[in-house]
């Protein structure tokens, strides 16, 4: 049911065949990937209590224009933000405000730069100031169901490897994994064929092959997993109301693993970003 096709000869849309790219894709990816990572690194100063999301977008534009890149998310189907921010129970798809920062919140922060056309598509945590314990706990839980979904990604094995390693995981920490999002194959276009669940058994979902290039993104609510969307279209929040974080990397198949597009350059990986 699911073809592969070579992305060089794939027309530019979802006809949801999976397209393989070659080296030349694999350096325009790395270059627009390192560049949302640098611009997340970069956020790392900025967050702090008092500041609006706002802000944050606005220096997610401003550094994209410094960089001859354009954050895909502007004008994305309605959508008018260079960025999502997401706050303490919002799940994803935040739209940055004029609100401010408060001491405690945990904060998603996902960019999007299409560089030469191609998209580097990474989200990271933030807190801001001292958060309490079980805010931390969960971002640390995020974050390594995220890297777990990484160590999963290898020819042979099938994308429903990505979502049991993660969901295993997260739910033994007595975590919860979102089932509403998923991640998605990237490249010259934003959302692409195969989706990636975050849940799941090995078997599931597609073959990885060499060349595929895809998002994992897991959301790790400390809740239920149930969310909604808000009367704005956008922003997802969980319906119990509880704390949710999520890590995003930008991945492509190799011949042994994969390699991650969206490492941050700083080399930060789970906050205090220092
Ligand atoms: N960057 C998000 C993702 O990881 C998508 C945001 S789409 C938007 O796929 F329109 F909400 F910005
Ligand atoms: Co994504
Ligand atoms: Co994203």
């Amino acid at each position: 049911m699911h073809g592969y096709i070579d992305a060089t000869e794939a027309p530019e849309k979802n006809t949801g065949a999976i397209k393989l790219y070659n080296e030349e894709a694999f350096e325009g990816m790395r270059c627009a990937c390192r560049l949302t990572a640098t611009c997340l690194d970069n956020l790392a100063a900025l967050v702090k209590p008092g500041v609006t999301t706002q802000e944050i977008d606005d220096y997610v534009y401003q550094f994209g224009q410094e960089n001859n890149a354009v954050p895909a998310t502007l004008n994305y189907r309605g959508y008018t933000k260079s960025s999502c921010t997401s706050i303490n129970h919002v799940i994803c798809h935040g739209i940055p405000n004029e609100k401010p920062l408060k001491e405690g919140d945990i904060l998603n922060i996902d960019v999007t730069y299409v560089l030469n056309g191609w998209h580097g598509d990474s989200s990271r945590m933030y807190p801001v100031g001292n958060i309490k314990r079980a805010a931390e706990r969960l971002i640390e839980v995020t974050y390594r169901s995220l890297i777990l979904g990484v160590e999963a990604v290898k020819p042979g094995h099938t994308t429903g490897h990505i979502g049991q390693a993660i969901q295993t995981y997260a739910e033994s920490q007595r975590c919860s994994v979102v089932r509403d999002f998923c991640g998605h194959g990237v490249g010259r276009l934003f959302h692409d064929a195969p989706n990636i669940l975050h849940y799941g058994r090995g078997g599931e979902g597609v073959e990885m092959r060499p060349g595929m290039i895809f998002t994992i993104e897991p959301m790790i609510n400390l809740g239920r997993p149930s969310a909604k969307i808000l009367a704005d279209g956008w922003t997802a929040v969980t319906r119990d109301r509880s704390l949710s974080a999520q890590f995003e990397h930008t991945v492509g198949v190799t011949e042994d693993g994969c390699e991650i597009f969206t490492l941050s350059p700083a080399g930060y990986t789970v906050p205090p970003y220092e």
